[in-house]
This record gives C-alpha cells, structure tokens and sequence, in this order.
C-alpha cells in the first residue's frame, strides 16, 4: 500500500517526503483554505516537492465547467490528476476526462454503489471516506474491505485511496482491507513513527554508552 499525506501544508509535505515514504499528495479547498495562499500556487509547490501523483480538486458544479477547470488544473504539472466530486455532474465529467486522458481522483465516495459508479465511468482514483463514515455511526472500514472485494472480484482497476483517515489503526486497517493507498494527515504520521518503548529504548541507549565512551 502507498502511502500519500492528506494536506496543502508545503512544510509538512517536505518533512514527510524527506523521511522517503511519500508517494503522493491529496488536498481539497478545506485543507487548501487552512494556508491562506493561492491555490494554484500550492498545488504547483507541491507537484515540485514530491514525484507521485498529486490530487487537486475541481469546484465548479456543472460537468462542462468541471471538464474546462480540470484541464486548467491538470496542466500546472504532468503529476497532477483532478479530484471530482460523486455525482451525476462528477461522472460525467470523469467520463469526458478519462476520453481525454486525464486520470481523477473521484472524491466523496461513502459506498460500494457509489464506487462502482465512479470506476466504470474511468476513474483513475477513488476515495472512501472513512473517518466521515465513522463519523455518522457507520463502519468506514467495512464499506473500504466491501470496495476493494468487489473491485478484486471483477478485475477493476481503479485505485483505491483510504481517505478521511483519523488515526494509525485507520492505516493498518486500510492495509489489511488491500486499499492501493492511505492517504494520511500529517498527525498520524507523526502518531505512526513514535512509540513509546523506542524513545525509552533509544534514551537507554544513549545513556548506556555514556559509561564506556571514554574506555
Ligand atoms: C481526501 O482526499 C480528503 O482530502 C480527506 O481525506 C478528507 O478528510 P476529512 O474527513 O478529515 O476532511
């Protein structure tokens, strides 16, 4: 499973990336409206920081003004593929961008329905959202395990990106669930690399050679 950070924060892109586990990059206008900068800017940044694919969302609501904004958005850099909303507006303008060669990321998906939708109509990506599932008392998890049976099933080859994602166990059951990709917000990874038991242990360490150093 790949992993992507879920984020428009150039910083935290570069630390992860420089840790050398970064394979791509996720954004939306919430996460873009936390940096206060111009949006195409940000998502120029990115696509130079890190080589993988990198997610940029469409806003417009109608499917012609989705396909035209796509373009606009898919030719800031080669890496860059455009996230579009489920909806009937949203596969259509999957199905004319796909005709044309440019990858989506389909976006908002909350079920198996939806997601078989937005792969037949030639999504690259799609994102289960599993945290907002969570969110409303239903299982993320089980609706992500339920995608990818059905899509190893039938041989579908859209990947699935693990979206909306909370927490480390969200990671390793997306893993286990055989999502292509985890997109993860900048805290777990931070909450994936610490343990307890390794900083006590490297403390030890340290402390430990202190008394031969000098023999
Ligand atoms: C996915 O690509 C989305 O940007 C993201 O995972 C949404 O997560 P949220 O539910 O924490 O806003």
């Amino acid at each position: 499973m790949k992993l992507f950070i879920d984020t428009a924060n150039v910083e935290h892109i570069r630390e992860i990336n420089d840790w050398g586990v970064l394979s791509g990059v996720t954004t939306n206008p919430t996460l873009a409206s936390k940096e206060n900068r111009n949006y195409r800017d940000c998502v120029r940044e990115i696509a130079e920081i890190v080589d993988g694919p990198i997610s940029a969302e469409a806003i417009s609501c109608d499917w012609h003004e989705m396909v035209a904004e796509s373009k606009e958005i898919a030719a800031i850099a080669d890496n860059i593929n455009v996230k579009i909303p489920m909806s009937t507006e949203g596969l259509k303008a999957i199905k004319a961008l796909s005709a044309e060669g440019i990858k989506t990321n389909c976006t908002l998906v909350f079920s198996t329905n939806q997601a078989m939708l937005a792969a037949a109509a030639g999504a690259a990506y799609l994102s289960p959202f599993l945290g907002r599932l969570d969110d409303i008392g239903n299982d993320g998890l089980a609706i992500l395990e339920e995608i990818v049976e059905v899509f190893d099933l039938h041989g579908i080859e859209t990947e699935v990106i693990s979206a909306s994602l909370r927490h480390p166990q969200h990671v390793i059951g997306s893993a286990l669930a055989g999502a292509h990709i985890s997109t993860i917000p900048y805290n777990v990874f931070q909450q994936m690399v610490n343990h307890p038991l390794t900083t006590i242990g490297i403390e030890k360490f340290l402390c430990d050679f202190e008394k031969i150093k000098d023999l």
